[in-house]
């Protein structure tokens, strides 16, 4: 299978550092063809940069419309022969030019357990609503905000004294151990949806 991939990001990049972390230490085997952002400012796109990996800035404001911007990406990830991609905190709603040139092969990581608190500030709400646990999901994307079928998951109990920010911090230590995990599954296993569940073929003798 081919094992390019891309990470699409709008800031800091996190996971998209444990991601070329897990790609370094060989934990991870797939090629980062290319990191793409929508912000310029993302410092992601300097983690690329100093991994050695194209880190490109693709500006919204430059297309006349979203489905034109869609396009744009996929013509960047296409050229570059990208078999998956990962989005990894990219602030954008995924449009269906892009959704329809990668059917089933993009991936997203929330920090929740989806399909609790989708959307913005997962961890605020999961405290607000008092839960007792909640954790990190990484799942396909599909037209619906944070609602594809669920690769993998990680659970993180939540302590009375937690505040957003702790709260966050364990959560994100367990996105990072997650996300390559999962992108690693797809890749040395392949996968099928069955219904809303990801099926991994059983691994060959
Ligand atoms: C992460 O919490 C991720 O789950 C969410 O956006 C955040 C991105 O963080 N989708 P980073 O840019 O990877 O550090």
């Amino acid at each position: 299978m081919n094992r390019r991939i891309a990470v699409l990001i709008s800031g800091r990049g996190t996971n998209l550092q444990s991601i070329i972390d897990a790609t370094a230490s060989g934990a991870l085997n797939a090629t980062i063809a290319v990191v793409v952002s929508n912000r310029a400012d993302a410092h992601g796109l300097t983690r690329a940069r100093d991994a050695g990996i194209e880190a490109l800035h693709l500006s919204p404001r430059e297309h006349p419309n979203r489905d034109a911007y869609d396009l744009a990406i996929v013509a960047a990830l296409r050229s570059r022969d990208v078999h998956l991609v990962c989005l990894a905190g990219f602030m954008r709603l995924v449009g269906r030019p892009l959704l329809d040139a990668f059917p089933e092969r993009i991936l997203n990581i929330h920090p929740s357990l989806l399909p609790s608190f989708r959307g913005l500030e997962a961890q605020r709400q999961a405290l607000d609503h008092g839960v007792r646990i909640s954790g990190a999901t990484v799942h396909l994307v599909t037209s619906d905000l944070d609602d594809g079928p669920i690769v993998l998951q990680a659970a993180v109990r939540v302590q009375d004294d937690d505040t957003v920010e702790t709260l966050s911090a364990r959560i994100l230590a367990e996105e990072h151990r997650i996300y390559p995990e999962a992108i690693g599954r797809l890749l040395d296993r392949g996968w099928r949806i069955e219904g809303r569940r990801v099926r991994f073929p059983a691994k060959p003798e």
